[in-house]
């Protein structure tokens, strides 16, 4: 356990937080509950912020193959579930919070037709019975469960034998720069709250701890609460920081814990459920831009939705052959052996 954990263990009440109400809680950003563009629209090979999406939605879709049934896990407000049920006939989405599975709803009543089914339940357990789905799939899912292992496992169970399946996860190495080892936090609400990340590379997984603590602004000791740099404290600076607030913290201290995968760890869930073929690659948002930025100026965009998807698959290969492990986003594939 790092200091900074034990430290709250030892002198402050501590919950643990899941991840959907971690995802959706009040004060989370708005940007969660307004239609996200990459869900509703027709994604443009003019707007060079569609590029990314779309790298990554023909990825997903190479993964899955020729699937007929595809279910996407964690769909949040819809992504990938609707770009994804545009092109296929049958899709279900999965997702554990209510104020998700609400909001996905509203995003298919707003697309006519979509083969889209909503189920809310968790990745851990799923209500499917086996060899249900011809592909699975999820993004950002993996890395904020408290047991990414027990939801390889249902993925695993609920694949067609042969059936395939991609895990999109954010590279924590890019997070990170090239640093093994790192304390980020920073205490940036003066208030209520006391918000205080704290990564941590080093550890096997590599994990982010988030301790939230609640202030008592009017306690005098609220007033030694200053921004620290979110970069390169020491855990020592920290801990000092912390214990000069401490009779102004009330309540119950939050910690939020999400495994941070690397391009040599991200497919290990999968390979300890026994599936096979795998194969992780890295995708690299900026270069998306970039190569946009770059067909803009030469005036050579690609023309309709289907040109864009191919250049967004030409794309793609290209960063894959290109073996830079360092893009923001690992993405895992792999199937389900016969039998
Ligand atoms: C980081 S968000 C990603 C959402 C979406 N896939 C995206 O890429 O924007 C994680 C989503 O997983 C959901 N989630 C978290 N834990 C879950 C679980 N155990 N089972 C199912 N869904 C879960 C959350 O409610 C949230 O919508």
């Amino acid at each position: 356990m790092n200091p900074v954990e034990a430290w709250a263990r030892q002198f402050l009440a501590v919950r643990e937080v899941d991840s959907v109400s971690r995802t959706y809680r009040g004060d989370g950003p708005p940007s969660w509950r307004r239609p996200w563009p990459e869900v509703e629209a027709e994604l443009s090979p003019a707007r060079p912020g569609h590029w990314w999406p779309m790298v990554r939605l023909v990825d997903l879709l190479d993964a899955a193959g020729d699937a007929r049934l595809l279910l996407d896990l964690g769909s949040g407000p819809g992504w990938p579930a609707v770009p994804l049920a545009r092109k296929l006939r049958d899709v279900v989405a999965v997702d554990a919070s209510e104020l998700a599975v609400s909001l996905l709803e509203a995003a298919r009543s707003r697309h006519d037709g979509l083969g889209l089914r909503i189920v809310r339940g968790g990745a851990a357990r799923l209500p499917f019975p086996d060899a249900t789905f011809d592909a699975v799939v999820m993004v950002d899912l993996l890395d904020v469960v408290p047991d990414p292992l027990a939801v390889a496992g249902e993925v695993r169970r609920v694949l067609r034998p042969g059936g395939r399946f991609c895990s999109h996860v954010q590279n924590f190495r890019y997070v990170l720069g090239e640093r093994a080892d790192l304390w980020q936090w920073g205490v940036t609400t003066p208030g209520e709250a006391l918000a205080c990340e704290v990564h941590h590379a080093s550890l096997d997984p590599p994990h982010t701890l988030d301790l939230r603590f609640p202030l008592d602004p009017r306690h005098p000791s609220s007033r030694a609460l200053a921004p620290l740099p979110m970069r390169d404290t020491d855990p020592h600076t920290l801990l000092a920081h912390l214990e000069r607030l401490r009779p102004a913290m009330c309540g119950v201290v939050e910690v939020y814990r999400t495994t941070e995968y690397v391009v040599e760890t991200a497919a290990e869930p999968f390979a300890q459920v026994g599936l096979t073929d795998l194969e992780v690659r890295s995708l690299d948002g900026e270069e998306c831009r970039e190569h946009a930025q770059a067909l803009t100026a030469a005036g050579s965009l690609p023309a309709g939705p289907a040109a864009f998807e191919a250049a967004a698959r030409e794309l793609l290969e290209a960063m894959s052959r290109a073996d830079d492990a360092r893009g923001s986003c690992l993405s895992v594939r792999g199937g389900k052996p016969v039998g």
